[in-house]
């Protein structure tokens, strides 16, 4: 299979073997976007079929004979495996084939470390690199030229290259530290937001369904877009204004991808943890994508994985553009609540189209759980007060004689119950009380 060649980048050939424990993904044309991704050259693509992996080259030795002649015929430079090779396998291939080996993990990282752009995104890619280097340091990388660069050479790891293990080690431990102290701040930042009672909105999706379009079309903020994958790595904030709701954030998280291997999901957990204290979820799918339905499942399977399945979710099919005569349009369930938005995200950057209809599916479901009602309180219910009064949730107050107040409230319900459920107290007290005691009629929420 030829290529189409880019300008420049390094020659490479590409190996995609189909193995039976890993039926139905690493689909190898995502495999060719991926390293055109990374700037690499793909020059062909070697397949075939074992019923498991050659302990010593993964691949077989008649495959290896034919891989040496591919990279002896163009000269390639770099043999990139869809697969994730163990550090003997990758050292035992360089040695017959006297060129680079990268594997999955390294050409994703490689793409990470081209994309990262805020701090903690290039710690994180650093430590990533790093701890998969940590495991490949003994091979002989003399022959290979490293200090040029190139796919997998790249990013802030790439100093640290030469390094002993024990060098390694402490660069590792040192990272990871800063990037505990980043992890603190953000979850700081998280908390004021919570008290402040600002809604985050998360854009989650596929790599280039199109998030950081729409994101863009939404706040007109000038993110960093690019026809690659893996446009954002790093969850990008912006404030913004929504009718109905008023003040909330908007979060741009890093492009999902089918079979992430698991550390690598670790790594960048705390750059998914933003979306995993949403308050609203915003799936991004391409609609016009073949292989929508697989990209879903496949995001469901990470937001599992980071614990945020249970976070209210608004499915947004973009690029309805490419689909025949379409207008936007919000789909609702039988409660009338929207369940998803169909729109172009590029059609919204130009005209603003969709946009409003998103706003509303928003805010109807920001502000379906929120509490906003008078309550009583009683004299001995201080505590209670408290709580409410840190939660910024106090909007006004009013003393009767007795001691008891009149509190009106605004605050997510799910805020209200735990509040409730640790003093012992329930709900329907507050109302009732309040009710006989003073006469006041319910706030209309
Ligand atoms: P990652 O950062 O990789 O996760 O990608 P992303 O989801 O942020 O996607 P991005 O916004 O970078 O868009 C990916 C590609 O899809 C770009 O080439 C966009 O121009 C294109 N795109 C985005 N929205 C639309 C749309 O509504 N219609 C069409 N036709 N193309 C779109």
């Amino acid at each position: 299979m030829f290529f189409d060649r880019p300008d420049s980048g390094e020659l490479a050939i590409l190996v995609h073997l189909e193995l039976p424990q890993f039926a139905n993904t690493d689909d190898p044309r995502e495999f060719e976007e991926l390293v055109l991704s990374a700037g690499g050259d793909p020059v062909e693509m070697l397949s075939g079929k074992r019923s498991a992996p050659h302990p010593k080259y993964f691949i077989g030795t008649g495959k290896l004979e034919e891989l040496q002649d591919l990279v002896r015929t163009h000269e390639a430079e770099l043999v990139i495996f869809n697969h994730e090779l163990s550090p003997s396998q990758e050292r035992n291939l360089e040695k017959a084939l006297e060129c680079r080996v990268l594997d999955r993990t390294g050409l994703i990282l490689d793409i990470f470390a081209q994309r990262a752009r805020t701090h903690e995104g290039k710690l994180q890619v650093e430590l990533a690199q790093l701890e998969h280097m940590s495991t490949r340091l003994i091979r002989g990388w003399t022959h290979l030229e490293r200090q040029k660069g190139g796919i997998g050479l790249r990013g802030p790891g790439e100093t640290q290259l030469e390094s002993d293990r024990r060098l390694l080690r402490a660069r590792i431990k040192t990272i990871g530290k800063r990037l505990d102290k980043v992890r603190k701040q953000r979850e700081q930042g998280r908390r004021a937001r919570s008290r402040a009672d600002i809604p985050t909105v998360s854009l989650v999706g596929y790599t280039n369904a199109g998030k950081s379009t729409l994101f863009n079309a939404i706040t007109n903020a000038g993110v960093y877009v690019q026809d690659q994958l893996f446009a954002t790595l790093d969850p990008t904030m912006r404030r913004i204004s929504l009718p109905d709701v008023g003040a909330a954030v908007l979060a741009d998280t890093v492009g999902f991808i089918s079979n992430l291997p698991h550390r690598l999901v670790e790594s960048f957990r705390a750059t998914l943890e933003e979306a995993a204290s949403a308050d609203l979820l915003l799936h991004i799918i391409d609609a016009a994508a073949e292989e929508r339905l697989h990209n879903i499942e496949q995001v469901d399977l990470v937001l599992e994985e980071i614990e945020a399945h249970e976070i209210p979710r608004l499915l947004v099919y973009n690029k309805i553009d490419l689909m025949g005569d379409m207008a936007p349009r919000i789909d609702r369930d039988d409660q009338g609540r929207p369940v998803a938005v169909w729109l172009s995200a590029q059609q919204a950057a130009k005209d603003g189209s969709g946009i409003e209809m998103l706003f509303t599916a928003i805010a109807d479901l920001l502000t379906e759980d929120i509490f906003h009602e008078s309550i009583c309180l009683q004299a001995s219910m201080g505590s209670l007060r408290a709580r409410l009064y840190r939660q910024n949730a106090v909007q006004s107050e009013n003393f009767h004689s007795d001691g008891s107040c009149e509190l009106e409230i605004r605050l997510p319900e799910v805020d209200l119950k735990r509040m409730l459920s640790a003093e012992k107290i329930n709900l329907q007290a507050l109302i009732n009380s309040k009710d006989e005691g003073s006469g006041v009629q319910r706030l209309a929420v």
